[in-house]
C-alpha cells in the first residue's frame, strides 16, 4: 500500500512545538521578508510566510520595493537590516527582476541573519560538511519529512531532477552528507527515465509535469517539489500523482507535501538564528 507523506500534519506538529517554545520567550524573533516587484506567486508565498509567523508569535515584516529599485539601493536596505539589532532573520524572495544580480543581493545578507542558508558562508559550510547557521528551507523540510516516516537515506540511490540553488544543489549535498548515493539530473540529462527508474528515492524540483508513471519503478519513494497552476488553474506538481501513486511506496502530494514543510523550516530557521544571536550576545 502506498503511504502519502503528509506535509501538513508534520508542519502542524512542528509549528505547535515551536509555538510552545516561543511562549516562554521574553522577546519575539523578527523575520524581515524583502519582496521586489509584484510577481503574483511570490506575493502569495510571502503573505503565507507572514501569516504563519504571526500565528506563532514571530514578528514578521514584508518590505515591498518597486521592480525598478536599483541593486545598490537594495544592498543599502539589506545593510541597514544587517545592522538593526531588532532583526534576526532576512529573506529576499526569489526570483528578482532581471537587472538585479541575485548573487550580489544574497552576498549582502549577514550569514547569521541568512534564514535561507543561501549566502556563500552558509553554502560553503554545507559543502565542506560543516554545520551552517541554518540549512536551506526546502531541502531541510524534505529531510524532516523523510525522517518522520522513518525512510532510510544512507546507502540509497537518491535521484534529484532539477539543479537549482534553492533546492537541487543544496539537497544533493545534504543527501551526500547523509551517505546517500546521489544523481542530479537536469534539462541536458540524457536518458532521464533510465536514471529515474534506478532511484530508491526520486525527488523532482522542476516546476512542470515531468515525472510520468513509466519513469518510476515499483517501490520508489517519490517527493514532488514542483508547484504550479495548470491551464485550468488547478495546483499541480511535477509528478503524475494518480498514476505514480499506484507504484510508489511513499509519495508526497501537491499541495500538502513539501510546500508546508518549507514554511515550517523557515519558522524553525528564524528561531534558530534568534537563539544563536542571543546566545552570542550573552557569551
Ligand atoms: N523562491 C522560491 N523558493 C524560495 C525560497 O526557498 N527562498 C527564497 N528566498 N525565495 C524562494
Amino acid at each position: 500500500m502506498t503511504v502519502i507523506l503528509d506535509g501538513k500534519k508534520l508542519r502542524d506538529e512542528l509549528l505547535d512545538g515551536l509555538k510552545g517554545k516561543l511562549s516562554n520567550y521574553v522577546n519575539a524573533p523578527k523575520l524581515v521578508v524583502i519582496l521586489v516587484g509584484d510577481n503574483p506567486a511570490s506575493k502569495i508565498y510571502v503573505n503565507n510566510k507572514k501569516k504563519t509567523a504571526e500565528k506563532l508569535g514571530i514578528n514578521s515584516v514584508i518590505l515591498n520595493y518597486p521592480s525598478d529599485i536599483s541593486e545598490e539601493e537594495l544592498v543599502r536596505k539589506i545593510n541597514e537590516l544587517n545592522q538593526d539589532m531588532s532583526v534576526n532573520a532576512i529573506l529576499v524572495q526569489l526570483p528578482l527582476p532581471q537587472h538585479i544580480n541575485k548573487n550580489t543581493i544574497i552576498n549582502a545578507i549577514s550569514p547569521i541573519k541568512d534564514v535561507d542558508g543561501f549566502t556563500p558562508e552558509n553554502s560553503g559550510k554545507l559543502l565542506a560538511g560543516e554545520t551552517p547557521y541554518v540549512y536551506p528551507c526546502t531541502p531541510k523540510g524534505i529531510l524532516l519529512l523523510l525522517d518522520k516516516y522513518g525512510i532510510e537515506i544512507e546507502g540509497k540511490h537518491v535521484v534529484i531532477v532539477g539543479r537549482s540553488n534553492i533546492v537541487g544543489k543544496p539537497l544533493a549535498v545534504m543527501m551526500l552528507n547523509r551517505n546517500a548515493t546521489v544523481t542530479v539530473c537536469h534539462s541536458r540529462t540524457k536518458k532521464l527515465s533510465e536514471i529515474t527508474k534506478s532511484a530508491d528515492i526520486l525527488i523532482s524540483a522542476v516546476g512542470r509535469n515531468i515525472i510520468s508513471a513509466d519513469m518510476v519503478s515499483g517501490g520508489t519513494v517519490v517527493i514532488d517539489v514542483g508547484i504550479y497552476k495548470d491551464e485550468n488553474g488547478k495546483t499541480r506538481g511535477d509528478v503524475d500523482f494518480e498514476n505514480v501513486a499506484t507504484k510508489a511506496s511513499y509519495i508526497s502530494p501537491v499541495p500538502g507535501g513539501v510546500g508546508p514543510m518549507t514554511i515550517a523550516s523557515l519558522m524553525l530557521n528564524t528561531v534558530e538564528l534568534f537563539d544563536f544571536q542571543n546566545k552570542r550576545s550573552c557569551d
